[in-house]
């Protein structure tokens, strides 16, 4: 199998966080930099992507939301000169994923929705708007269609296919029906929704933009297409995409061959299947790879604290404990030279990914390769193939 392409795949890092901090008002606007971050983190992501991109083959980021946690025009300059640019972090130190063209969606944290706004705004306090993501992260390609970044496609060389990546923006709870009783009611914190219009528009998308050549397509999108959370914490009430089976059902519909989602800041692999669907599609999820972050098992709750916030004697359980969460994907995608990619027929295990999931220890500072979370996954991608 030839080796093509590989995407490193990271989510969530929380740039600006402070997130437990009664003094969040003042320190979102203030933190700017990795000030936030344990820098050793930062630096060993750093470091273990610049080895992958050893092996000479073509090496692009993707993001799926969560660049920050406040939304603060600090957090998003950190973030932007970490994934596009690298910046000075001591003497022959740099920290940064390097990638002008890397793919980025927004997150919950990065476009607070609309009744947080609201609470925000009644009390003085910063709020992260969508104009303030559009102005770091303006995609690369509008829509055409709604005049809106979302949603965006990028195209990919790999090979004898070509990857389109789309990324779609589920951080529109606005827009979903009822809203007052998802935002009072249930499962309002930290939902999505991704409004019908922007599914239509990447069906758009889909047909003319796409050049007449072999090609799969991958989605990002920030909250995870998954019927359950791997982390234990009730589904319906802070995590969930409210309609998960619309948008999963659609991206189905289109052949889309896998989603790489984030917002659970822990990693996994499964597979998700709207009802009736041939194919399942494969859900991909990064976990969080710069930010303190921890799962208490026994308040089954996952908590996050600014390194900012720790108190000298707190740092070694939290170092330890990010050891644990620190992780990030990368997808290898591998072809067979013998198969003709333009022919009527290609066997699923013609082009595949490999998924392979590290994770950072700050002991020996080093970024270890772990099992999946399953034994070594991948994703046959022939039967994917869209001619
Ligand atoms: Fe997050
Ligand atoms: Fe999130």
């Amino acid at each position: 199998m030839d080796k093509l392409l590989q995407l490193v795949h990271v989510s969530d890092l929380h740039f600006g966080d402070h997130l437990l901090n009664p003094s969040w008002m003042l320190t979102a606007r203030m933190a700017g930099g990795l000030a936030t971050h344990d820098l050793d983190a930062a630096l060993a992501l750093t470091d273990s992507v610049d080895i992958q991109r050893l092996s000479g083959l073509d090496t692009r980021v993707v993001a799926t939301g969560d660049l920050t946690t406040w939304g603060s025009t600090n957090a998003f300059g950190t973030a932007l000169t970490f994934l596009r640019n690298r910046s000075a972090a001591g003497p022959a130190k740099y920290a940064g994923l390097d990638d002008p063209d890397s793919a980025v969606v927004p997150g919950n944290h990065d476009i607070w929705n609309v009744m947080q706004r609201y609470a925000a705004g009644g009390l003085g306090l910063p709020t992260s708007l969508r104009g303030d993501f559009d102005l770091f992260f303006t995609p690369p390609v509008p829509s055409p269609h709604s005049g809106t970044y979302f949603p965006y496609g990028v195209r990919i060389p790999c090979g004898p296919v070509a990857v389109y990546l789309y990324g779609l923006d589920s951080n529109r709870l606005e827009l979903a029906p009822y809203p007052l009783l998802q935002t009072l009611g249930l499962s309002i914190i930290a939902s999505g929704y991704v409004p019908p219009a922007q599914l239509d528009e990447l069906e758009n998308l889909c047909l003319p933009a796409e050049l007449d050549e072999p090609r799969i397509r991958l989605a990002a999108i920030h909250h995870p297409l998954a019927y359950k959370s791997i982390n234990s914490i009730p589904w319906w009430y802070v995590k969930k995409l409210i309609n998960l089976d619309e948008v999963l059902g659609r991206l189905q519909d289109m052949g889309f061959a896998a989603a790489l989602v984030g917002h659970e800041h822990s990693g996994f692999a499964q597979k998700a299947n709207a009802a009736y669907r041939k194919r399942t599609l494969e859900v991909l999820s990064a976990g969080t790879s710069t930010q303190l972050v921890y799962l208490d098992s026994a308040q089954r709750a996952l908590l996050a604290r600014g390194y900012a916030d720790l108190a000298p004697d707190e740092q070694p359980a939290w170092l330890a404990a990010m050891s644990e969460t620190n992780e990030y994907r990368t997808y290898v995608f591998e072809a067979d030279p013998g198969v003709d990619f333009a022919g009527d027929h290609i066997p699923p295990e013609a082009l595949a990914a490999e998924v392979l999931e590290f994770k950072y220890s700050p002991d020996d500072y080093e970024f270890k390769r772990v099992d999946p979370i399953e034994g070594p996954y991948r994703v046959p991608l022939g039967d994917y193939v869209i001619k």
